[in-house]
């Protein structure tokens, strides 16, 4: 995820909220409690022994879905499912996700929706900053919440998992693919709370930290869920290797990334918690692991401009530990076998172009069908606003049934402005809400 789209979100808020009027009129009010304060979230004893998917528990969501108040999806009813998945190491662990049904619901339509949550503390997942009375100190971004409505619009059930899972592995790959699939499989079942059908027609769509998670779903598909009959995945600015990211936003206004990250990798990967500890330098040591249980909204602002590798011992990254971390959370491990679309800009400051490049090529030379889609004009930011309307209609046409080509297609865009297109495909109301979100991001 980028600063720039948090300080959008506080900005466009601002102004749906002055133009609401609502601002004196907040009462005081009694938050949810977080997560990890929160018996919901704590699977019920023995519940390992269940198949990875299974429904733990469910519950209609405890406040309407919202961000800031400022923006209210269009929904009929939503639930929080928790369920069991399993982590990178094989162990079991149980996670929660949303599911929101639509006013003219289709039955057999799913859209499953991957957040950059980029955080390290599960206080930060999507389940509960999605809630309009969560005390969330990272609220999520209005410009999720509108390609939320306009899935629902479309009368698809959108599915939203906290795929990083109760301790919020931020960058874990494995954990977070496994975290997708099994939500689905979870929602999949869940029909008679939700009447959506077993049988449904199932997409995917992340930007950013949700796109590594959506990559690394449709990598781990053929191989953990191969009974899940997804029509394609889009994905944009896919941090395909994550040491790249690092090298790419130190010293910069995403710099907070490198933290949330590591400490992320950390919550999985003991050894590496360990292994951070060990080489922060002692009059350091206090600010960088403050870090760990915040959320990037916090995170980003404490490490803007900063040299990370100034809080470490030298050659931090080149130990074994972060070595083997890094390699085994690099994407292109596995072969995904749905189609994809992929678009990401060329220029990006915060996922570096080439590695994706590198990514596509490898997966089309095994034989995947991917439609990449590089832009020239754009960042990272500016693209996951202007790059929203092709890759949701590529993902209506997969919902439609309309095939996809054989191989794979490479094309240059250059994008400036939110395309007009986009208006007929959002609504005009989405369409102005996407000029604002852009406006501020540029
Ligand atoms: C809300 O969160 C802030 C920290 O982000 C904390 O100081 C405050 O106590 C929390 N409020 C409640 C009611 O939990
Ligand atoms: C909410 O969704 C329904 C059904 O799709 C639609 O008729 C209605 O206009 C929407 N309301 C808003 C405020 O967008
Ligand atoms: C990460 O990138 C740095 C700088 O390019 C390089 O020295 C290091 O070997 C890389 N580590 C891994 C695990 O790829």
């Amino acid at each position: 995820m980028f600063l720039g789209s948090i300080i959008s979100a506080l900005a466009y808020a601002t102004i749906a909220l002055s133009a609401a009027g609502s601002v004196e009129a907040s009462p005081v009010r009694r938050f949810l409690p977080w997560p990890q304060d929160d018996p919901f979230y704590s699977p019920p004893k023995g519940y390992q022994h269940h198949a990875p998917g299974t429904i733990l528990r469910t519950r209609p969501v405890p406040s309407p879905l919202a961000t800031l108040d400022s923006y209210t999806l269009n929904y009929t009813n939503a639930w929080q499912i928790l369920y069991r998945t399993t982590d990178v190491r094989g162990k079991p662990m149980a996670t929660v996700t949303t599911l929101i049904q639509p006013k003219n619901p289709d039955h057999k339509k799913l859209l499953s929706y991957h957040f950059a949550e980029d955080s390290s503390s599960e206080q930060c997942a999507p389940s509960y900053s999605l809630e309009s009375n969560s005390n969330a100190s990272y609220p999520v971004s209005p410009f999720d919440l509108m390609l939320i409505d306009a899935a629902l619009t479309r009368g698809w059930y959108v599915n939203v998992p906290d795929y990083e899972g109760p301790h919020s592995v931020f960058t874990c790959g494995v954990t977070s693919g496994r975290g997708i699939l099994d939500s689905i499989r979870a929602v999949l079942a869940s029909c008679r709370t939700s009447h959506l059908k077993s049988s449904a027609d199932i997409t995917m769509w992340g930007y950013s930290g949700g796109a590594l998670a959506t990559g690394w779903a449709a990598e781990l598909q053929p191989i953990y869920a191969p009974e899940l009959r997804i029509l394609g995945a889009a994905m944009g600015g896919t941090p395909s290797d994550v040491n790249a990211t690092v090298n790419a936003v130190n010293k910069g206004p995403s710099a907070g990334l490198i933290p949330a990250g590591f400490f992320g990798l950390a919550q999985q990967y003991p050894e590496l918690y360990a292994y951070i500890q060990s080489h922060l330098l002692p009059n350091k040591k206090a600010a960088f692991n403050s870090a760990e249980s915040q959320c990037l909204g916090t995170v980003g602002v404490q490490f803007a401009y900063q040299d990370v590798f100034s809080y470490f011992k030298p050659n931090f990254l080149n130990g074994f530990v972060p070595e083997v971390i890094l390699a085994e959370n690099k994407m292109g491990r596995f072969k995904p076998r749905i189609p994809l679309y992929m678009y990401h800009s060329i220029n990006d400051e915060i996922v570096p172009f080439a590695p994706t490049q590198a990514l596509v090529k490898k997966y089309c030379k095994e034989g995947s069908r991917i439609q990449f889609v590089e832009d020239s004009s754009t960042h990272h930011g500016t693209l996951a606003i202007v790059g929203a309307t092709d890759a949701f209609v590529w993902v209506i046409e997969r919902m439609n049934g309309t095939p996809v080509k054989h191989g794979c297609s490479t094309s240059t865009t250059s994008l400036s402005t939110v395309p007009t297109s986009a208006a007929t495909v959002f609504g005009p109301l989405i369409y102005a809400g996407m000029q604002a979100a852009l406006a501020t991001e540029e």
